[in-house]
């Protein structure tokens, strides 16, 4: 039975190390640059303002991970927050990113957010299901977003409001 749960200092190998698997696929972010172990055990310093949550198996092998991060400095967005969410090759279609993502989803809720966004390259089944199977919307498609390898890509804008809207945000400052 795999359990979700709040990442610890102690994951921050095995996250860079799926991470780096989602980079080295070239199917889910623009990031060409594996991580480190030293840089992911800084973001898990941050856990406090944007949760990291892990799934692990019975054995306590982690088989993905899923996050919130800054959407934008402004005071005004304080209750949006983007996501991020990456199963190991071994892990995935199995519905560990459903059960991890439906997590988040409520984890995000719970802190007082009050609104997800991510974006998905258009060829990214995978994501763009998942998406949809948890509540997501399609808001549309920048065009050319970005290079990757030299190539131009496109991305889909996803958002979802969460069911517990705050109007004050996580850390209580007014919107
Ligand atoms: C995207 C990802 C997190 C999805 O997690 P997952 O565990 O593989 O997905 P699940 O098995 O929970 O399936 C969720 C939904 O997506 C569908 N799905 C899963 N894989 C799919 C695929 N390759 N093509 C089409 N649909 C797919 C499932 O049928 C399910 O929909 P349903 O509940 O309506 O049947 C995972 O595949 C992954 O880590 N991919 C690489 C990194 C990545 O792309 N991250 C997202 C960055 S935007």
């Amino acid at each position: 039975m795999d359990t979700i749960r709040n990442a610890r200092p102690t994951d921050a190998a095995a996250i860079a190390a799926i991470y780096n698997q989602g980079i080295a696929d070239r199917g889910a972010t623009f990031e060409t640059v594996p991580r480190t172990e030293a840089d992911l055990a800084e973001r898990l310093s941050d856990v406090d303002r944007y949760p990291v949550l892990v799934a692990a198996d019975a054995t306590g092998r982690v088989l993905g991970w899923a996050s919130l991060s800054s959407y934008r400095p402004r005071d005004c967005y304080a209750g949006i927050a983007e996501f991020s969410i990456y199963l190991d090759r071994d892990a995935r279609g199995r519905g560990v990113g459903r059960r991890l993502l439906n997590a988040l989803i409520d984890t995000a809720a719970e802190r007082g957010f009050w609104k997800l966004v991510s974006r998905i390259f258009p060829f990214n089944a995978a994501s763009r299901a998942l998406c949809r199977a948890c509540g997501f919307r399609e808001v549309g498609t920048y065009e050319k977003h970005a290079q990757l390898d030299g190539r131009w890509l496109d991305v889909v804008i996803v958002e979802r409001s969460l069911t517990a809207v705050s109007t004050t945000g996580p850390s209580g400052r007014s919107s």
